[in-house]
C-alpha cells in the first residue's frame, strides 16, 4: 500500500522553499522507509507557459490519484501574464473547493528559541500553542452573486455575498470541536454576529452542536475585531478557535506574528472523510508568494517543512516521525538557525537551502 504525494512548488517563492520541504520528506521515506512515491507537478505561470493552461491534465491527474499535495504557493506580478480567464480555471480557490477541503488547520506554536533574548515578547508568547480552523471552501470568497456592474450613469459598484448554509458551519465546527476535545478541551468561535446575518447563523449553529455533541468542550465566542486585538495582547489563551474563510485568513496572518515570522507557518487542508476515515489533503505554507523576496533564496522554508509534519501526522499515519520532525526544526533553532525574517538585527542569516540543511542535520542528530 504505497501512499502518493504531489508535490507542487508553484510560483514565487514556493518552489524555494518546497524544494527543502521535499528534501525533509524524502529523508523520511529513505531513513524511516516510509511507504510514500513522491509525484511532482506543475503549477502556475511556468504550466501555462508550456501548455496554455495554469492546472496541466498531468498535475491534475497526479492530484486526483495522490493521498496528499505538498503545496507551495501561487500568486504574484508576473503572474499578469496568464490571461484572467485560465488564472481563474486554475485557482488555488478553485483547487481547494473541486476537492472539499472545507477545514483548514492553522496551528500557531511558539519556539522558545526566538523570543528567550527577548524578556519583553517573552512574556507575550510563553507557552502560545493554538490552532485556527478556518472554513475553507465557502463564505464571501465563493458566494453568489459577486462581481462588478456598470450602471446606466456609467457608476461602477463592485460587490460581494457572504453565504453560509447551516450545514456548511456544522461541518467545520463539528471538526474544530473534536480537535478541541483531543487538546485542552476549549474552543473559541469568531465571528460578527453584531452585524452580519451569515454569522448569526454561524453562531446559532455553533451554540446548537455545543449542546446536542459537544458539551464537554468549554466554548466562548468573540467578535473579530476583539479576537485579532486578544491574538496580538494574549495569544497562549487559546486553544483552538474556528472561524470562517475571511476571518481565518486574516486572523492567521495576524497571529502569524507570535511565530516570529509569516514564514513560520504551516497548514493543512482536509476534505470530509471517506468510509475508511481517509481525507483529501493539502499541505502548504501559510504564506503566499512573497514577490519581494522571490528568487533570492533567503524566503523560510519552516512553515512548509512544519506542513510536511502535519501531513505525516494526519495524512501518512506517522505520528512520531511528526513529532521528530518538529523536534528537529526546535533543534535547528535552538542551536541558532536563522532566515532572514526571524534573525535579531546583526545576525549572519541562513539561505533557504541552507536551513533546509539545518534540519537535516537535526535529524540526523536526535
Ligand atoms: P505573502 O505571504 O506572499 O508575503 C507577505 C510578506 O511576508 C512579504 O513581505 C514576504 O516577503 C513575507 N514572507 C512570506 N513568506 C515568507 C517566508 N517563507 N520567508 C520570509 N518571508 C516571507 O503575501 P502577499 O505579499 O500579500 O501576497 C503575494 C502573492 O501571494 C499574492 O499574489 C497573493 O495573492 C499570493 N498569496 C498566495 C497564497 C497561497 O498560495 N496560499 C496565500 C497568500 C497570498
Ligand atoms: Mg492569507
Amino acid at each position: 500500500n504505497m501512499m502518493r504525494v504531489a508535490v507542487i512548488g508553484g510560483e514565487g517563492i514556493g518552489p524555494e522553499v518546497t524544494g527543502q520541504a521535499r528534501r525533509v520528506l524524502s529523508w523520511f521515506t529513505e531513513r524511516r522507509r516510509l511507504p510514500v512515491t513522491l509525484e511532482d507537478a506543475e503549477f502556475g505561470l511556468e504550466a501555462y507557459r508550456r501548455t496554455g493552461k495554469v492546472i496541466p491534465p498531468e498535475t491534475r491527474a497526479a492530484i486526483d490519484g495522490a493521498d496528499a499535495i505538498l503545496f507551495g504557493a501561487t500568486g504574484g506580478p508576473e503572474t499578469a501574464e496568464v490571461p484572467a480567464e485560465a488564472r481563474r480555471e486554475g485557482s488555488l480557490l478553485k483547487l481547494r473547493r473541486s476537492l472539499d477541503l472545507y477545514a483548514n488547520l492553522r496551528p500557531i506554536i511558539t519556539d522558545p528559541a526566538l523570543y528567550e533574548a527577548a524578556p519583553l515578547k517573552e512574556r507575550v508568547l510563553r507557552g502560545v500553542d493554538f490552532i485556527i480552523v478556518r472554513e475553507l471552501s465557502s463564505g464571501i470568497y465563493f458566494g453568489e452573486p459577486r462581481g462588478i456592474e456598470t450602471g446606466p450613469d456609467g457608476s461602477r459598484r463592485g460587490f460581494n455575498t457572504n453565504s453560509y448554509t447551516a450545514e456548511e458551519v456544522r461541518r467545520v465546527a463539528r471538526f474544530a470541536f473534536g480537535l478541541a476535545r483531543s487538546r485542552r478541551g476549549r474552543l473559541c468561535s469568531v465571528d460578527k454576529a453584531n452585524v452580519m446575518e451569515a454569522s448569526v447563523l454561524w453562531r446559532e449553529e455553533v451554540v446548537a452542536l455545543h449542546a446536542s455533541e459537544f458539551p464537554d468542550v468549554a466554548l466562548s465566542h468573540l467578535y473579530v475585531d476583539n479576537a485579532a486585538m486578544q491574538i496580538v495582547r494574549d495569544p497562549a489563551q487559546f486553544d483552538v478557535m474556528v472561524t470562517d474563510n475571511i476571518f481565518g485568513d486574516i486572523l492567521s496572518d495576524c497571529a502569524a506574528m507570535a511565530a516570529g515570522s509569516l514564514g513560520m507557518l504551516p497548514s493543512a487542508s482536509l476534505g470530509p472523510a471517506d468510509t475508511r476515515g481517509r481525507r483529501q489533503a493539502l499541505y502548504e505554507p501559510v504564506h503566499g508568494s512573497a514577490p519581494d523576496i522571490a528568487g533570492k533564496g533567503i524566503a523560510n522554508p519552516l512553515g512548509s517543512i512544519l506542513s510536511v509534519a502535519m501531513m505525516l501526522r494526519l495524512t501518512l499515519g506517522q505520528p512520531d516521525d511528526a513529532a521528530l520532525l518538529e523536534r528537529a526544526v526546535a533543534d535547528a533553532l535552538a542551536r541558532g538557525a536563522r532566515t532572514a525574517d526571524i534573525a535579531e538585527p546583526g545576525q549572519a542569516a541562513l539561505s533557504t537551502a541552507a536551513m533546509g540543511d539545518a534540519v537535516l542535520a537535526s535529524l540526523e542528530r536526535l
